[in-house]
């Protein structure tokens, strides 16, 4: 294969305005991948990397699968681009009707995104349909969380929890409340899997703020049923019930944000399923196609789905879409992805493995600077305290150690998070573990 061009960093970095990177400081030590496959990325000199992150929460399968490496191929050279708009084609329906049948019971309809972001935004604006829709559309408020990411759009920055991520851009949307996060080192610290504390109190939380809006304002409150982003934040025992109870008590929708816990991260095919509370939108996104063409989703629950039908025949339903809602390429690897987590297992396999996964995070317990450790399905993240003398954070300087020791491991704050494909074996999570006590024992 003739890929030299690829093979080789370029020589003028500037142009790419790199996202969510220092680009200056990034350009002056740049770090590049030219390949991979299967559980690893290759560098230009040829230095293999275990991806324990699955890239960005998405290479679930392995890298260059080649089932759907093939199924792109074809797609591209039989059908490139179609819209959606009024116009059918058959891998998008195909995929529709296959991963509804795998979706939670209940949820019949998909509605297409091209990511994750979008993904949410087309949630939050089901949600106020829905309730217009019913005659309800001084329902209008949305309810987000401290410390939650939910993309870059403006309706899922708006919900999102993450102070410097909304500094620079104004009010965002009008009407939105924040429920606290749920992390609590003090009581929780060290928990394995579903922390024991609090569930509850942080979930009445949102009692409160109902009583402060008045329920008859608010549309929805989304969450995501594990925050990724801001460092795995597992929810503690009891909390998402309660948060089911509450939305239904006063008529609000819950949606769930499964764009990291969709696609096996938990052992099942959605996390709803995993931990068994149902929300009435799913976003997802990500590892939908295995990361390999951007596509974005909202399951839709029936209860939404008759919400929006009740409108007289003729209406376009939901007056949204984008033009690469239910693109070919997209819908084709989408397909390819899901037989083969099925035909694979992979769905399973992350269940089995999540236990020695537990086992082998925590064994970091008493690596030097780790002050907490969370874990879940095949999610994990370690928080370090500050480094001595106030030096940069400890987490990234653990990553980049990683790094150069062949494992690529994100650092998100304090936090370095893990969340590794998941048909990963013990030797690999062996290999993982080992690298993140050498880097802490020299950050
Ligand atoms: C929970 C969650 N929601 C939404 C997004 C945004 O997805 P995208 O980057 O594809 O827009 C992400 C990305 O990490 C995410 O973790």
């Amino acid at each position: 294969m003739n890929d030299l061009a690829f093979d080789t960093p370029p020589n003028a970095l500037d142009a790419f305005w790199m996202p969510f990177t220092p680009n200056r400081t990034w350009k002056q030590d740049p770090r590049f991948v030219t390949r991979a496959k299967g559980m690893h990325y290759v560098t230009p000199e040829g230095r293999k990397i275990l991806d324990a992150i699955s890239g960005l929460w998405c290479v679930n399968a392995g890298h260059c699968h080649p089932r759907i490496v093939e199924a792109i191929r074809t797609q591209a050279g039989q059908l490139d681009y179609a819209s959606s708009f009024g116009l059918g084609h058959p891998a998008a329906f195909e995929y529709a009707n296959r991963l509804t049948a795998v979706a939670p019971d209940g949820f019949n309809h998909v509605f297409f995104a091209g990511s994750g972001s979008e993904a949410v935004d087309t949630a939050l604006k089901l949600a106020l349909a829905y309730h217009s829709v019913r005659g309800e559309g001084q329902r209008v408020k949305l309810v987000g969380r401290q410390r939650s990411y939910h993309g870059v759009g403006f309706g899922g920055l708006s919900v999102a929890g993450i102070g410097p991520q909304r500094k620079h851009f104004g009010p965002l949307l009008a009407g939105t409340s924040h429920l606290p996060h749920t992390h609590d080192p003090a009581r929780n610290a060290f928990s394995r899997g579903r922390p024991p504390h609090g569930g509850t109190d942080f979930a009445d939380a949102l009692e409160g703020i109902v009583a402060a809006q008045d329920a008859s304002t608010i549309a929805a409150v989304i969450v995501e049923p594990v925050a990724g982003s801001t460092g795995v934040l597992v929810p503690p025992a009891g909390y998402l019930e309660r948060l089911r109870e509450i939305c239904d008590r006063h008529g609000l929708l819950l949606i769930f944000d499964e764009v990291v816990t969709g696609f096996g991260r938990l052992g099942a095919p959605f996390g709803s399923q995993a931990l068994g509370v149902l929300p009435d939108l799913i976003c997802c996104a990500k590892g939908m196609t295995n990361g390999a063409v951007p596509m974005g989703g909202v399951l839709i629950s029936d209860r939404v789905a008759e919400g929006l039908n009740a409108q007289p025949d003729g209406t376009t339903e939901f007056m949204h879409g984008y033009t690469y809602s239910g693109h070919p390429l997209a819908a084709a690897a989408a397909l390819a992805t899901l037989e083969v987590y099925q035909e694979e297992g992979l769905f399973q396999r992350a269940a089995e493995i999540a236990t020695p996964w537990e086992e082998a995070v925590h064994s970091l317990r008493d690596a030097p600077g780790v002050t907490d450790i969370r874990n879940i399905g095949l999610l994990a993240a370690i928080e370090f305290g500050p480094a001595a003398g106030g030096g940069p954070a400890r987490a990234k300087a653990v990553a980049a150690h990683c790094f150069e020791s062949g494992v690529l491991i994100r650092a998100t704050g304090d936090s370095l998070v893990l969340s590794p494909p998941l048909g990963i074996g013990k030797d690999e999570i062996g290999q993982i573990v080992e690298t993140i006590r050498g880097g802490a024992a020299r950050a």
